[in-house]
């Protein structure tokens, strides 16, 4: 299951090297939005499809599993290990991708949010993660991302005991931010479809948790030649559009 051709991404030196594990499936759509366009004073706004990957309902975290889960199989490991929030859709994906590579998977869950309804601890992404098989572990304490990392550890070096070869995908600062490397990907994609539909963007804006999504990018883009601006940022559900007049989303 690795590819380590990397053929759309010739141009970017030494990611040639590192192992990826193919699970999106083909480019995603760049989408026109006529309607959210509208509802924000008339900038020309366009939708880069990550959430339409044909791959465990996609999203960001797909493009940046290829390559943690590329290291996991180039070192020989059997169980992949991570930790989020209780409806974590990078926990989910994970999930995902190590079934489907035949890996088993242990993800601990981080009481994040004050909420204690039977809904939230088990539906959505906790169903799925149930569906696709994987271990799931507690951590009492949310946003203590050293202490979450501490104990996938101490997880970690019991499945070691037990005879199994466990691989890490970490939550805090301080480790190879190994995951950016699919948006350095995603970068030569769009400024592909750019050339192809003709538009030429002011900005890209990305929402931004651990930055992965928005350092791969913006490397990606620097590293291809573009200067293409990308504006990362978590925005308040209550403001009505963060986004001003000409300005493009990704
Ligand atoms: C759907 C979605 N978008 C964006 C992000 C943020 O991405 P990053 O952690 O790469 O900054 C997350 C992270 O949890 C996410 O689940």
């Amino acid at each position: 299951m690795l590819d380590t051709e990397f053929s759309t991404i010739a141009s970017v030196g030494k990611l040639l090297d590192l192992p990826r594990a193919k699970l999106v499936n083909g480019i995603t759509p760049l989408e026109a939005m006529p309607n959210l366009s509208r509802i924000c004073g008339g900038a020309n706004l366009f939708v880069k499809r990550d959430d339409s990957m044909g791959f465990a309902f996609g999203g960001n975290k797909v493009r940046q599993l290829e390559f943690y889960l590329g290291e996991a199989l180039s070192l020989n490991a059997n169980t992949i290990l991570i930790t989020g929030a209780v409806q974590s859709n990078f926990v989910r994906l994970a999930a995902a991708a190590a079934n489907k590579l035949g890996m088993e998977c242990h993800i601990q869950l981080e009481e994040r949010v004050a909420k204690e309804d039977t809904y939230y601890r088990n539906s959505g992404n906790v169903f799925l993660d149930r569906l696709l098989g994987a271990t799931i572990h507690s951590y009492p304490e949310g946003e203590d991302e050293e202490g979450a990392d501490l104990h996938l550890g101490e997880i970690a070096a019991e499945l070691s005991a037990e005879g199994k070869s466990p691989y890490i995908i970490p939550l805090g600062p301080g480790h190879a931010p190994l995951g950016a490397l699919g948006y350095v990907v995603a970068a030569r994609e769009l400024l592909n479809q750019m050339v192809q539909y003709d538009i030429e963007f002011d900005e890209v804006i990305v929402p931004s948790g651990s930055g992965n999504t928005h350092g791969g990018l913006l490397f990606g883009l620097r590293a291809l030649g573009s200067e293409l601006k990308v504006n990362g940022g978590l925005y308040s559900a209550r403001s009505r559009c963060p986004i001003s007049k000409n300005q493009a989303t990704l």
